[in-house]
């Protein structure tokens, strides 16, 4: 920050108006020329002035956002301009520690001695000066590491409903990642759900190479705002030292909900369900800020609320196009007691064919295709109307059911070590290659003749259409062909695949 903007909270300190009105939920000040995002303070009856933030104008008046209470505030109470650049102090310090959006420490230890500043609102870098994702972070989740690999600087949303396994999931992140230091941010949390998540899913290990960022629901819209850019800035910080960097931001709905709130409280107009055209502005400004530097890299994970489990809800909507990748929790799998209550079918890694080996990429996706089989038919397999035979994916899949869950499973206790995740997805995959081809050659009737409907397989994976091409595909990945340069070229099997997939996370499972 050069000597101009230091100076310029300095310079306005007379910058001065007076309280006229309230409007809505914001306070109005006459005579108070200060910009957007300023930081006011307003005085007081009898007890401390009140922080307030400037959200917008109308006609003559500055709107003030406060940063807590109103009670006190009264007709001609003076406004005062305290800051018209609003940075954060950062330092190393912030390591295993709690602060709240204006960086004050809630852990009730002292506050941490930090020597750097930074910019809430920093801008994101400049496209051409990102270097490619090419590196994958291993996040200690195997589902994750094995399926749905996730590349250095990716961005990627976790969509769920709520109760799920959301926090759970993040705390396992932050405790068994590679990366060097993880940003939490918790915005719009109930306050009780913070203290389980610091004790129960982060613990001291996840917390001690953390910095985590709480606005809880109870806080002013514009401090839970205000927590999602502090955690970002913290995380830019991490990165410009050279680090690698995981940002955790639960959830990205409610950042959305609080910009709603002050975007309607500052006279904008709502368009679907009532959001307001600043929201869909500052989530692609929010999450362009993650990637890669040349420095460091900060690699995000956003949750995203799927409330009434409502695919086209506006915020996910918008999110699932700006992210690199969305992992969909299933609350009929967290149902079962399956956890991670990760539905690999719906998810999807965009960046993980350009990060990680063929043989790798191979692997996964034949264990979809498994997957997607099974999924298929699961209605026909839960009521027992399902015959052996019918399909060798479904049969391989029903062969290998403990195998393949023992994969997909993992205690909250456990890490997975990257190699050995990779190690039992190559291994898994020559079962499934082997099964398969047993299955095949036991029935070869279904071979090349396409009698048999596997359009399940190729509903979910955009792959083949009978039973006849499925088993050529299978064989031909067995034999360490198919696929490989469908791999490379960052597709799954079919083209569109993609926007299939991305199509099919719309769906709860
Ligand atoms: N990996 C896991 N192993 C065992 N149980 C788990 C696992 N993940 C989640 N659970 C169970 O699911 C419950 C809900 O998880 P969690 O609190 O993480 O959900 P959430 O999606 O964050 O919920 P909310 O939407 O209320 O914040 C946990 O209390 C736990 O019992
Ligand atoms: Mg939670």
């Amino acid at each position: 920050m050069d000597w101009v903007e230091q100076l310029r909270p300095i310079m306005t300190a007379e910058v001065r108006g007076t309280v006229v009105q309230t409007v809505g939920i914001t306070v109005a000040a006459a005579g108070f020329p200060a910009p957007i995002g300023a930081i006011a303070e307003i005085e007081r009856q009898g007890t401390a002035p009140i922080r307030a933030e400037v959200v917008g104008f109308k006609n003559d008046l500055t709107l003030l956002f406060p940063y807590g209470d109103r009670q006190g505030v009264r007709h001609g109470n003076f406004v005062r301009l305290a800051k018209t650049v609003r940075w954060l102090r950062v330092g190393p310090g912030l390591l295993g520690r709690v602060i709240n959006a204006e960086g004050f420490a809630v852990d009730g230890k002292p506050q941490p001695l930090l020597s750097d500043r930074v910019l809430y609102d920093a801008a994101p870098p400049h496209p051409c000066s990102r270097p490619r994702i090419d590196e994958p972070l291993p996040t200690g989740i195997r589902v994750i590491d094995g399926l749905l690999t996730c590349g250095k600087g990716q961005r990627l949303g976790i969509f769920s409903a709520a109760g799920v396994g959301k926090s759970v999931l993040l705390g396992m992140m932050a405790k068994y990642t590679a990366a060097d230091v993880n940003v939490i941010a918790l915005i719009g949390e109930r306050g009780r759900e913070v203290n389980d998540f610091l004790e129960r899913d982060l613990g001291p290990d996840g917390l001690a190479k953390s910095v985590v960022v709480v606005a809880t629901s109870n806080e002013p819209a514009v401090l839970r705002v205000q927590a999602a850019l502090a955690a970002s800035a913290i995380a830019e910080y991490f990165r410009d030292q050279g680090k690698d960097v995981l940002l955790l931001m639960d959830s990205l709905t409610r950042f959305a909900l609080a910009q709603r709130e002050i975007g309607l409280a500052a006279g904008e107009p709502p368009t679907t369900k009532g959001y307001t055209p600043s929201v869909f502005a500052l989530l692609p400004r929010l999450v362009e800020r993650a990637g890669r530097s040349p420095a460091g890299a900060i690699t995000g994970f956003y949750t995203v609320l799927v409330e009434g489990d409502d695919p086209n809800e506006p915020v996910a909507d918008a999110v699932r196009g700006l992210l690199d990748g969305h992992i969909w929790l299933s609350r009929k799998l967290a149902g079962k007691g399956h956890f991670p209550a990760v539905d690999v079918t719906a998810s999807l890694s965009r960046l993980m064919p350009d990060i990680i080996p063929p043989e790798h990429n191979r692997a996964a996706l034949k264990l979809r295709e498994v997957l997607a089989a099974h999924r298929d038919h699961e209605d026909l397999i839960s009521i027992g109307a399902y015959r052996r035979g019918g399909n060798p994916l479904v049969d391989t899949a029903l062969s290998m059911r403990e195998d393949i869950d023992g994969f997909l499973r993992q205690d909250m206790r456990d890490r997975a070590e990257y190699p050995r995740t990779v190690a039992r997805l190559l291994q898994l995959a020559e079962q499934i290659a082997g099964a398969a081809a047993r299955s095949a050659s036991q029935r070869p009737e279904l071979t090349g003749q396409g009698g048999v409907n596997a359009g399940g397989n190729s509903a979910a994976t955009g792959g083949p259409q009978t039973a006849g091409q499925l088993n050529g595909a299978v064989s031909a990945q067995a034999h360490g062909n198919g696929g490989a340069g469908t791999a490379r070229q960052g597709r799954w099997p079919g083209s569109g695949a993609a926007a299939g997939q991305a199509s099919a996370a719309a769906g709860p499972r």
